[in-house]
């Protein structure tokens, strides 16, 4: 089955739906999202989205928080747009209906958080369930829209370019690289459905799935990032993955992220013995960036041998708590933790990846007619550790930036005759028994990538990871052709992928900054560290 639109836009969060909405206007947009079309990051964010709206704050002092904790290698110009245009994308949202939290005192005025990292009350939210908001009001906007078509359970395979014309023979003429669309998996049908686009947007979020413990929902296999890698786009940064310092300690909390703001509105780290530890690390102790938080945190855990610390926020007002933290309180208390009373377990997880499909100030990649927006790209804007909040952030205002340019671009060009892709070849061979194959490698990619490529790395700690991914990465590759496609097994192929591409540029990266940590070089190094690690086929 093959389909034709002028925008296929792979993922359903914020980037992806924020673009759609925008270029709807006035052409017609396939969105695929692999699962629910709810389900991603965007859905499950809390703290809120930074931009300046208090009188006291300002582009500049939101740009000097950004380049303090990018650590040397955000690209200001980036950071610089990205911080200016937010208060208008924001606004936007809530002409679109979203309904953000206002000032008990002053119901004129948006309500701002604080969150590690900022000098200054600028976290726009709805409560601690901001993304919800966000992700409903989007959804329901381009549900309403007659341009945008959305396929639920649908995931992208890979994309359809120009060399894989040439190679099938189909195209002869070798001029840039130049991207068609994509091969998708129908998993409602056990199909592969061609869909041909005049511009094609990958928008598929982050990576968290391939460490053991993760804030991330299953979505996020990274697989945006190695469909493009393996279609010849530049990838950047890898290394840094963020791990959020703080997801609740429990067996049965799968994923559950304790939100920055707690910190924010006064919560405090302590040990088991409800002793704080983070002034001997920083003097802005809690509320120092991520990175020193979450590695902080990992040396007290190595030191006393404990399982968790605890982030205690019980001496604020139990109605404040109650207010401002619905969800948190709930989930908690369903495990028997009452947040009003009890400090909670908490524990880091991987969080979200700096790096990405890198692209330029407008989203394009190196392939034409390709985009990338969102968690999945790497703009320039989070250097070596993202700010708290500026992810959606970044989404809004680059997604924004991709459609003015692409649908600019499609004007200028007219609508194109989208060459003939050949159909997808499904494999045949089925053996239920050697599923198992997926669920170890699946299971053993995450293990190490734990141990091996975590919070604080070693070279020789690195040097075992890449010969375990290599191994793994053979193996899929004769047991990818040789079966029948299933949403499960191109998941770990991209898994893998990414994986690899994690270990490899934090290999190349000799030296320690933001959020890549290596005790063999465990200082910075400003002659050589102050560029991106870019990587590609
Ligand atoms: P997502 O929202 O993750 O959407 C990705 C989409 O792509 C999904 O629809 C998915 O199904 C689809 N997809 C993926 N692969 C495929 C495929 N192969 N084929 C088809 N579809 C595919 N950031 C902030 O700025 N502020 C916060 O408060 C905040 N809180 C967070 C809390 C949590 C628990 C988490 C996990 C993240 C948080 N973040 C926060 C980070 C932020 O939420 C994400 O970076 C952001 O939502 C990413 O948006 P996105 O549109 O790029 O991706
Ligand atoms: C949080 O609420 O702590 C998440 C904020 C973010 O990831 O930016």
């Amino acid at each position: 089955m093959e389909i034709q639109t002028d925008y296929l836009v792979i993922g359903s969060g914020i980037a992806g739906l924020s673009l759609a909405l925008d270029v709807a206007v006035s052409n017609t947009v396939a969105i695929v999202t692999k699962k629910d079309m709810m389900e991603g990051s965007t859905n499950y964010a809390q703290g809120g989205i930074a931009s300046v709206f208090d009188p006291d704050d300002s582009v500049e002092l939101h740009l000097k928080d950004t380049l303090e904790s990018g650590n040397g290698l955000c690209h200001e110009d980036i950071a610089r747009l990205v911080v200016e245009n937010g208060p208008s994308r924001i606004r936007e949202l809530i002409s679109m209906g979203a309904h953000f939290s206002h000032r008990k005192d002053n119901r004129e005025l948006l309500d701002l958080g604080r969150e590690g990292g900022h000098c200054r009350r600028r976290i726009v939210h709805t409560k601690d369930m901001t993304g919800h908001e966000v992700e409903r009001t989007l959804l329901m906007r381009a549900q309403e829209n007659r341009n945008i078509q959305i396929y639920e359970n649908y995931m992208a395979i890979d994309l359809i370019t120009r060399s894989k014309m040439i190679k099938r023979g189909i195209i002869t003429s070798e001029t840039r690289e130049t991207c068609w669309g994509a091969y998708v998996l129908d998993a409602n049908n056990n199909k592969v459905v061609t869909f041909l686009a005049g511009i094609t947007v990958l928008a598929t979020g982050g990576a968290g799935k391939v460490y053991r413990y993760t804030s991330n929902p299953d979505i996020a296999c990274g697989d945006g990032v190695a469909i493009g890698y393996r279609a010849g786009v530049k990838v950047a940064n890898m290394e840094f993955v963020q791990f959020h310092p703080t997801c609740l300690y429990h067996p049965l909390a799968k994923n559950f992220l304790i939100s920055e703001a707690v910190r924010g509105e006064g919560g405090i780290l302590v040990d088991k013995r409800g002793k704080r530890f983070m002034e001997k690390y920083h003097p802005l102790k809690d509320l120092a960036f991520r990175d020193i938080v979450a590695r902080s945190i990992d040396m007290e855990l190595k030191k006393t041998g404990d399982e968790c610390v605890y982030l205690d926020v019980s001496h604020k007002p139990d109605h404040f708590i109650k207010n401002r933290f619905p969800h948190i309180y709930e989930i908690c208390l369903k495990y028997q933790i009452d947040i009003t009373k009890e400090p909670m377990p908490v524990v880091p997880a991987a969080h979200y990846m700096c790096g990405g499909l890198l692209t330029d100030n407008k989203g394009l990649t190196n392939i034409d007619n390709l985009y990338a927006v969102g968690e999945v790209a790497c703009t320039g804007l989070h250097g070596s550790n993202r700010l708290a909040s500026n992810s959606l952030l970044e989404a809004l205002v680059f997604a924004k930036f991709a459609a003015e340019s692409s649908s600019r671009e499609l004007k200028t060009r007219g609508r194109t005759v989208l060459p003939r892709a050949p159909q997808w070849d499904l494999g045949s061979a089925t053996d239920s028994e050697e599923l198992v194959v997926i669920t170890h490698n699946w299971d053993e990619i995450r293990s190490f990538m734990w141990n091996y490529v975590g919070i604080v790395r070693t070279n020789k700690r690195l040097a075992r990871a890449k010969s375990r991914i290599v191994n793994i990465q053979n193996e899929i590759k004769e047991y990818y052709w040789d079966f029948i496609i299933t949403s499960d097994l191109l998941e770990l192929r991209n898994l893998a992928q990414v994986a690899e591409l994690i270990i490899t540029c934090a290999s190349l990266r000799k030296e320690s900054r933001g959020l890549h940590y290596n005790l063999d070089y465990p200082s910075k190094d400003d002659k050589y560290g102050r560029r991106d690690t870019v990587v590609w086929i």
